[in-house]
């Protein structure tokens, strides 16, 4: 069994144990993050954990450590349990107090961290590229959050894994906002569009990477939303997460996205996402 960090210990994960009357298990009060591990070193940790930050700032808790001591202690534990590639999930609840909407004061956070191995990205996916299907997006209005509060997150994806597909595509207000777990984008005529940084979508770090992998590779890119109409005639839709890094969406609703094979721009794009991984870009 893989270690796990809890509260200052790095113990085995059967004996690691929150209480019930933790606010993360009763009400969903806490925030979180996922981190990619390629060879024992964490992948963009200061942009996740700026991220965490940022979660913490918009839930209004405080955070428990300092960025240092959260890098001390991600790296023991992904040491800990072996190096090569690993999946860190860490999440940050509000703490134990009886169970109350309203804040508790004088509690203690609580800091969990654990690391799994790392599932690689499956060839078939990059090779025939993945299914998807346009889903209205339910979520709340503070979608930059990264809250632990998933239920909708989670509806959305067993709605598409129903449907055949592997991810939802969400729309609000008639625009694509981003998927159930990961960024989403649209090329048309050549031109990369994600929608901005706002309350509608959360601030990705692999998207912040595809960003300044397209500026600098010199592929045009926008930060503007695609309505339902564009998304329906693009050339090609990509998805991007720390877990599943950039993949490209050959079949929306049923019909074929572009060519339906894994566009060039994506083909591009992934190409230099494999480089930066290894450090080489
Ligand atoms: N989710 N949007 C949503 C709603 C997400 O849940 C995720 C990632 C992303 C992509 O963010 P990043 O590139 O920083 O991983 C966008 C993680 C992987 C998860 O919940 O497991």
């Amino acid at each position: 069994m893989k270690d796990v960090f809890l509260n200052g210990d790095f113990l085995p994960a059967e004996q690691a144990k929150v209480s019930v009357l933790d606010r993360g298990f009763l009400l969903g009060d806490g925030v979180y993050e996922v981190i990619p591990v390629y060879a024992g070193h964490c992948f963009q940790l200061s942009g996740h954990l700026l991220r965490l930050q940022n979660s913490l700032d918009g839930v209004r808790m405080a955070n428990p450590y300092s960025l240092e001591q959260w890098t001390d202690l991600i790296e023991k534990l992904v040491e800990r349990n072996g190096g090569g590639d690993q999946a860190v999930y860490l999440q940050v609840t509000r703490g134990v107090a009886p169970r109350d909407h309203v804040f508790p004061e004088g509690v203690e956070p609580t800091a969990f961290v654990m690391s799994n191995p790392l599932k690689a990205v499956p060839e078939k996916y990059k090779r025939e590229g993945i299914v998807a299907i346009t889903v209205p997006d339910i979520r709340w209005q503070n979608c930059n959050i990264k809250a632990i509060t998933l239920l909708p997150n989670s509806l959305l994806k067993q709605q598409a894994q129903d449907a055949g597909a592997q991810e939802a595509l969400l729309i609000r207000d008639g625009y694509l906002t981003e998927g159930s777990a990961s960024n989403a984008y649209a090329v048309i005529k050549g031109v990369i569009y994600t929608a901005p940084k706002d309350e509608k979508v959360l601030p990705g770090i692999t998207r912040d990477l595809v960003i300044t992998t397209a500026e600098k590779a010199g592929i045009n890119l926008v930060e503007e939303a695609v309505s339902e109409t564009q998304l329906a005639t693009a050339d090609e839709i990509w998805v991007s997460s720390s877990t599943k890094e950039i993949l490209p969406i050959t079949t929306l609703n049923n019909k074929a996205v572009g060519e339906g094979v894994p566009g060039a721009v994506w083909q591009k794009m992934d190409a230099l996402y494999q480089q930066l991984k290894h450090g080489a870009f």
